[in-house]
């Protein structure tokens, strides 16, 4: 049977602006993530300390942290792909971190500068350095069905990845369809290879639309006992470093297919959906969720 709870983690502050050419006020973005918190959601990532040379727009990921970091009764996990990151976040008041390695040698190459091996050098010294202050780190496979230069992507380099990252001690694997080429199909003996090596209730999916699969792949997640679901509001994302690369599922999405499902998520919909309204109108155009293109018709 399926959870009778699933938690989101809403990306959309993160993962869903990182690739915004305009760049977006920092008091948006603080706004944005203010009203997502009304929600009800409960894991809410909120921005990237990583080098603004490669991703401009999160340039002000210090601000926004700064801003955001006393909210109450959230989580608001951070990227840090390095120490460097990782201190910045700290110093900004951050108390969870994710640190993002590829089952793809040439995505880990173009997304941080480093071969598989080498990022997970990295990131065992950023998993040193947060177990200290006792930070969790989430960790995030990308590339788990397929790589824009690769093709497609064998389920054992994602287990071995997944496996190296909570070996290091992240407290959550995301399994990241950077790119949205997974389908059921591909999805599915990813999954087994990963849950032969990592506990089910550690692991996390996390699927962009590329292909429109995100939700029929959620299912068959939550179908093998999956209750961590990553997705981004309005549907807005897509991975500067990923060509191609379209949207994250829309949470609005998610959580109607949760609500028919009868499970539990305690986000409400409706103000879920003001805050898709709210960035989408920032953004000028409109959101890509199906479900708050349905409410708006009606
Ligand atoms: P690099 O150029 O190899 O870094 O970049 P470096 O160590 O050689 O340093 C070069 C310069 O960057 C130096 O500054 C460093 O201080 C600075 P300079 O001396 O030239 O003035 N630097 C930093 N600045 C700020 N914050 C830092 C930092 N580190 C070094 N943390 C690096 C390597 C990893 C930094 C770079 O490649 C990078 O920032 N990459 C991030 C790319 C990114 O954010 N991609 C999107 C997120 S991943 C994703 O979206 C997938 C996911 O959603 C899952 C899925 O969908 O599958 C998670
Ligand atoms: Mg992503």
């Amino acid at each position: 049977g399926i959870p009778k709870f699933v938690k989101i983690v809403e990306v959309g502050p993160r993962d869903g602006l990182q690739n915004e050419k305009n760049i977006v006020p920092t008091s948006v973005k603080i706004e944005l993530i203010h009203r997502l918190a009304s929600t009800g959601l409960s894991v809410i990532e909120a921005t990237s300390f990583v080098s603004p040379k490669w991703v401009p727009q999160l340039a002000d990921a210090k601000d926004v942290m700064q801003a955001v970091h006393s909210l109450r009764g959230i989580r608001l996990p951070v990227l840090t792909p390095n120490l460097k990151g990782f201190e910045a976040a700290i110093a900004a008041g951050a108390r969870e971190v994710a640190i993002f390695a590829s089952a793809s040698e040439s995505f880990s190459k173009s997304n941080i500068n480093c071969s598989i091996e080498e990022s997970l050098i990295r990131f065992r010294a950023v998993t040193r350095a947060a177990k200290q202050l006792s930070i969790p780190v989430r960790g995030y496979v990308s590339c788990i069905a397929g790589c824009p230069v690769e093709g497609p992507i064998p389920p054992s380099k994602v287990a071995y990845v997944a496996k190296e990252l909570y070996d290091m001690g992240c407290f959550e694997i995301s399994l990241g369809d950077t790119i949205g080429v997974g389908t059921p199909g591909t999805i599915v003996p990813m999954l087994l290879a990963v849950m032969a090596v990592v506990p089910i209730d550690k692991l996390a999916v996390h699927f962009h639309d590329t292909y429109g699969q995100s939700l029929p792949n959620i299912l068959v997640s939550l179908q093998m006992g999956i209750s961590t679901v990553d997705s981004s509001v309005a549907g807005l994302g897509g991975c500067p470093y990923a060509k191609g690369a379209s949207g994250n599922v829309a949470t609005e999405d998610v959580v109607y297919m949760l609500n028919g499902l009868g499970v539990k998520t305690n986000v409400d919909l409706p103000k879920l959906m003001l805050a898709g309204h709210f960035i989408s109108n920032h953004l000028g155009r409109p959101s890509t969720s199906k479900t708050a293109i349905a409410f708006n018709n009606s």
